[in-house]
């Protein structure tokens, strides 16, 4: 069994209620039962916080034992060195995940800070932004 930790970060526990527009209408929960179900050779771990220091002792926490991380760090990702260094420090590979295609909205998004350090990005495909970075994840081992 393959451990994957997916990580969500600040306001994406909103999902479904936030800006539907934008991030659609599901939940992030009814979301992770189809993810599990298309993963039956994965155990999908899942952690949301608002905080910046607690999305990074749980990158400290998973990133020596899990086989991959798949991370969304919201509006983390554009102002967050402490959350890049975290991930350049464990060796779990990690993927960067956008609902949104943060590359078509307010230019303060088009700029990651993390995306040096992960693995891959993926960003723009709706809450499917999540399944094809665990393919990603699954297809192109450590
Ligand atoms: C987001 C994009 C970020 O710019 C934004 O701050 C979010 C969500 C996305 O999933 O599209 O909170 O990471």
């Amino acid at each position: 069994m393959k451990k994957i930790l997916i990580i969500n970060g600040p306001n994406l526990n909103l999902l479904g209620r936030r800006e539907p527009g934008i991030y659609g209408n599901m939940g992030f929960e009814a979301y992770l039962e189809q993810l599990r179900a298309a993963f039956p050779a994965c155990t999908i771990q899942y952690f949301q916080s608002n905080s910046e220091g607690a999305l990074i002792d749980k990158i400290h926490e998973a990133g020596f034992t899990s086989d991959g991380i798949v991370l969304n760090a919201g509006a983390y990702t554009h102002t967050s060195v402490a959350l890049r260094d975290a991930i350049q420090a464990v060796e779990s590979p990690v993927i960067e995940v956008h609902i949104s295609n943060v590359h078509a909205r307010e230019e303060f998004r088009h700029k990651s800070l993390i995306s040096g350090v992960c693995k891959g990005v993926i960003t723009g495909f709706g809450l499917d932004s999540y399944r094809l970075a665990m393919e990603g994840l699954l297809r192109n081992e450590k």
